[in-house]
């Protein structure tokens, strides 16, 4: 038995040797080790022996059996290095060659302007609020003391989408839509686009970008007007920028202005950006006209106000000295990417 025994540990140890892979060396586990394996039927003998050579049979086989399960364990170890040493050798990778930079995203210069904008606003008390892009025609024109015959209509080329239905042409509307769902104090701007049936040049686009303003209160007047919208003109352009406040006329306001600032291109001397005036002008405003306020329920006798239509696009264009307003709206990246922290 004990020559037995030594001969199936010559033979595993052998076998082991040779195996090549974690599946056989598992068979060799269960040949020799497992509950029918060859180790196991000679130790079931056992019995047969007498009681003097039993332990020293027994002894024999323990060892065999702790040898056995030692190699087991080492060649389990050596194949697990081998197959990562394998897999590495195949899968070369070379850990010096460049790494892909990933592009980030950036605002666009309208939305850079637009935010600033917003701060601005935000910090003298206005809520910012949205207005649909389809309108009716009571909203853009009708409640803005426009009515259909109304000569004023021609200053400005409506996409009809119906009868009563339009691309706003101007965020105006939104005011009319605030002073129907909102009481007075009101202090609110609505930045967005509108639409006009222009055509396309350095400076016209059919669609561009406008921030309504709206305040109404008891007590308002040209002063609030003025002190307002100069501020906001001097935080946009810096405190040396010169504003200027030139008669105008829009339907919805009375009296109403246009506001210019002094040229940030020449400083006022003149030049192309300012067609040799001067002067660029940001913003139409106005006194809100009493036809306006009665009509959205507001008694013009207890409160007034003041309302202000600016132009984004051109206030982009003068701040990062754009010439051609086309620029904003053709997504090229090359222009695109050139406004981030600016
Ligand atoms: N809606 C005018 C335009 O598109 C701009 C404007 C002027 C808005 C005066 C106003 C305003 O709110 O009071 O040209």
């Amino acid at each position: 038995m004990r020559n037995q025994l030594e001969n199936i540990k010559q033979q595993a140890l052998a076998a082991l040797q040779s195996c090549q892979d974690s599946k056989e060396l598992d068979a060799l586990r269960v040949k020799y080790l497992g509950k029918k394996g060859e180790l196991t039927a000679i130790l079931k003998q056992m019995g047969k022996l007498s009681p003097e050579e039993r332990p020293i049979v027994g002894q024999v086989a323990n060892e065999v059996r702790q040898a056995l399960e030692e190699a087991l364990s080492v060649r389990q170890t050596e194949l697990q290095s081998q197959a990562l040493e394998q897999q590495l050798a195949e899968e070369t990778l070379d850990v010096t060659l460049p790494g892909k930079a990933s592009t980030a995203g950036g605002l666009h210069p309208l939305n850079i302007v637009l935010e600033d904008l917003m701060d601005i606003f935000q910090s003298m008390g206005f809520d910012v609020v949205d207005g649909p892009e389809v309108e009716t025609d009571y909203y853009c024109f009708e409640a803005l003391n426009v009515p259909k015959d109304h000569p004023a209509r021609d200053m400005q080329d409506t996409f009809y989408l119906g009868e009563n239905l339009v691309l706003r042409t101007q965020t105006s509307a939104a005011q009319i839509r605030v002073m129907e769902n909102r009481k007075p104090p009101i202090r609110i701007i609505c930045p967005g686009r509108v639409f006009r049936a222009d055509e396309v040049d350095a400076t016209h686009s059919p669609v561009f970008h406008q921030v309504e303003g709206l305040v109404v209160d008891k007590g308002i007047t040209m002063c609030d007007l003025k002190g307002c919208l100069e501020q906001f003109a001097h935080e946009i352009y810096g405190p040396e920028t010169q504003v200027r406040f030139r008669p105008s006329f829009f339907p919805f306001t009375e009296p109403s202005v246009e506001v210019d600032v002094t040229c940030s291109e020449c400083g006022g001397k003149g030049c192309r950006v300012c067609k040799g005036t001067g002067w660029i002008e940001i913003l139409g405003a106005g006194m809100v006209h009493p036809n306006v306020l009665r009509g959205c329920g507001i008694d013009p006798d207890v409160y007034s106000g003041f309302a202000f239509g600016i132009g984004l696009d051109r206030l982009t264009t003068t701040r990062y000295k754009i010439s051609d307003i086309r620029l904003l709206f053709e997504n090229d990246q090359r222009f695109l990417e050139q406004f981030q922290g600016r």
